[in-house]
């Protein structure tokens, strides 16, 4: 059955969309604890394509080798773990060097169509949060809810350093930022699937909100459509 052959049966959908290191994972995962729904990370499906990719030796610019490789992988999400080919790649999948070539992947058409079905896939009752770039202009357009969370660039890249510092990483502010600008760029100009705020998302500005602000922003939201 097609996600939209039956859509007054189908499990609500909440869509939080928006650039890099917003917070929209954070987010949309407290939404999903607090409702009690699934969570999709659909970020995390073009970062396990370019860590499949890296790993097999195919070109992050090869877009028909791209995608009949994400046809073929065997992703399985279990207890916050990541696993690829029954292989636990939760961490390999959040370097910041995956992360680039997840946006280098995603820009190809046959990489999305491929991951289209996977996606929505996760949409089972009682409901989904998804995060991403285009979950509500593309993926279930017809989500309950549509979010556009975004924050300054700079204060992103602040909180992406904070966040790589936290971890005992290695980071440089100047680096991260340059990064950011970049990514925000290819994942905006890119022709497939850009990242956009659809007319009916509302826009959630996190430049002057903490994560607990944001979560009550989205709950609120949710329960005025309810
Ligand atoms: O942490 P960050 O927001 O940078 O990355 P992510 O959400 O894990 O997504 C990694 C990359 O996948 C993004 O830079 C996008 O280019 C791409 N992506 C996409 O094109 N469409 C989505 N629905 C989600 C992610």
């Amino acid at each position: 059955m097609s996600a939209s052959s039956s859509t007054s049966v189908l499990a609500p959908v909440i869509a939080i969309d928006g650039p890099s290191a917003s917070g929209k994972g954070t987010v949309a995962q407290l939404v999903a604890e607090k409702l009690g729904f699934h969570y999709l990370d659909s970020g995390a499906l073009y970062r396990i394509v370019a860590l499949a990719a890296q790993q097999q030796q195919v070109n992050w610019s090869e877009a028909e080798a791209l995608g009949t490789l994400a046809k073929t992988l065997d992703i399985r999400f279990k207890d916050g773990e990541i696993y690829l080919n029954d292989a636990l790649i939760t961490e390999l999948v959040r370097t910041e060097e995956i992360g680039r070539g997840a946006s280098e992947v995603a820009v190809h058409v046959p990489v999305r169509a491929a991951l289209l079905d996977l996606q929505h896939s996760f949409r089972k009752p009682p409901g989904l949060v998804g995060d991403g770039r285009d979950i509500g202009s593309v993926v279930f357009t017809d989500a309950k809810l549509k979010i556009f969370l975004t924050a300054s660039v700079e204060i992103r890249a602040e909180r992406r350093y904070k966040q790589l510092k936290n971890k005992g990483l290695n980071a440089d502010y100047d680096k991260i930022l340059t990064d950011l600008q970049q990514r925000d760029l290819r994942d905006s100009a890119r022709s497939a699937s850009p990242l956009i705020q659809t007319p009916d998302a509302l826009l959630l500005d996190t430049t002057q909100r903490d994560i607990q602000q944001a979560v009550d922003f989205v709950l609120t939201a949710y329960k005025k459509l309810s």
